[in-house]
């Protein structure tokens, strides 16, 4: 799946309702993301924001389900969602900051992580929850 038109379909879904609800919203923030990464308009700085206070509410309502249902593995998968929002929160600064970044070498790297994190990582709990 390519990271500028990334679109939830089916094959994505992780056997619940809400989750996969979630995951369409992130799609859709990705994409805005990466339509917008012209890193001296504002609204780059608006979407990234965006994405990181998602990522956030999906984490916590993720990791919440996941425990409760007994997947295994679940430490190690808050473990990335932990370092997935600190890299997310360090473009951020940056962008406050003004400090020069590689919009597409940096910033689509971590865009592409959370959506390969969705299409990989969080398939690996679909029989659980
Ligand atoms: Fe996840």
């Amino acid at each position: 799946m390519l990271l500028d038109n990334c679109i939830w379909d089916i094959k994505c879904s992780v056997g619940n309702d809400i989750l996969d609800n979630h995951h369409k919203v992130l799609f859709d923030i990705l994409t805005r993301c990466v339509e917008s990464s012209d890193k001296s308009d504002v609204k780059y700085l608006m979407v990234v924001r965006e994405l990181l206070d998602y990522c956030h509410m999906h984490f916590a309502v993720e990791e919440n389900m996941i425990e409760e249902n007994g997947y295994p593995y679940f430490q190690e998968h808050a473990v990335e969602h932990k370092n997935i929002l600190s890299a997310v929160e360090k473009i951020i600064f940056k962008l406050y900051n003004g400090i020069p970044i590689n919009v597409d070498r940096v910033d689509k790297f971590v865009f592409n992580w959370i959506l390969r994190h969705v299409l990989e990582e969080d398939m690996k709990y679909k029989g659980y929850i």
